[in-house]
């Protein structure tokens, strides 16, 4: 499988008032095309700052980052990225925040208003789609959120814990929604989360960082099927997996 992102020995270390503070040593990261990796890792070891490191947002200190064979200096059009929330513009209505990236980014308008409806109706939005954000619940919102990611159709997508201000049902339907949308679009993801069952349900591939500087200590392919569905919950190998997590993040 050809690696859509490569990161290859990446530090960084944020200078400080108090000193330097290093959040990345060695860190080393490959994401193949369409595959779903998920990063869990404790509190401050660097997760953010390794996704945005991905994201071109943040260079780094020591180290390679490479999408598609071509180096990471700047914001791609290929990469979307979703953080805990989803900032909405109050004024816009749900259609239009979706249809931002179509004005940044300069793409048709046609084109894009119609991929816009399409991209509506997958995350369960239609109905909406003239309301405003205060009419829309958290889980709703992070929605359109994910939707005006998905707009202009990139490859790589780079989620911050997308889920974590929501309630734990709304966390759940979200978490089967993007399974949804993972398998009709076929993305590359990275996504952080604080949630071992989530990581477990989504990805195919779940990384363990150790705490600050953050390095990857263990890659763990995930044997589940998919789909999956409510039942792999109960199934012996999402126990197991959720269980080594468990014990990996209790024993340190
Ligand atoms: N802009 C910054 N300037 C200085 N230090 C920073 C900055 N951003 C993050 N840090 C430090 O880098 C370390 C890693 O932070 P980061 O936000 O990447 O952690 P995280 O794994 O995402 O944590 P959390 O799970 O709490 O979101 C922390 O010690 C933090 O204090
Ligand atoms: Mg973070």
């Amino acid at each position: 499988m050809s690696a859509a992102l490569s990161i290859r020995g990446v530090g960084l270390t944020y200078p400080t008032r108090s000193g330097q503070t290093e959040a990345l040593a060695d860190v080393d990261v490959d994401i193949g095309e369409g595959e779903f990796v998920a990063l869990l890792g404790p509190s401050g070891c660097g997760k953010s700052t390794l996704l945005r490191l991905a994201a071109g947002l943040l260079s780094p200190t020591r180290g390679r980052i490479t999408l598609n064979g071509h180096p990471v200096d700047g914001p791609s059009r290929g990469t979307g990225v979703v953080f805990q929330k989803p900032s909405l513009l109050p004024w816009k209505t749900v259609r239009e925040n979706v249809l931002l990236p179509a004005r940044t980014q300069g793409l048709d308008l046609c084109r894009a208003k119609a991929r816009a409806d399409q991209l509506l109706e997958l995350v369960g939005l239609t109905t909406f789609a003239g309301n405003y954000p205060f009419e829309l619940s958290g889980g709703m919102q992070q929605r359109v959120g994910i939707a005006r990611m998905l707009l202009p159709d990139p490859a790589l997508l780079l989620m911050d814990e997308p889920f974590a201000a929501l309630d734990a049902l709304s966390r759940e339907t979200l978490t089967f929604a993007l399974q949804d949308i993972w398998s009709v679009q076929r993305k590359s993801v990275l996504f952080i989360t604080h949630s071992i069952p989530e990581a477990v349900f989504l990805a195919d591939r779940i990384l363990v960082m150790s705490p600050r500087p953050g390095r990857i200590v263990e890659s763990l392919q995930n044997p589940l099927a998919r789909p999956r569905s409510v039942d792999t919950f109960d199934h012996p190998d999402f126990t197991a997996l959720t269980q080594h997590l468990r014990r990996h993040f209790n024993a340190h």
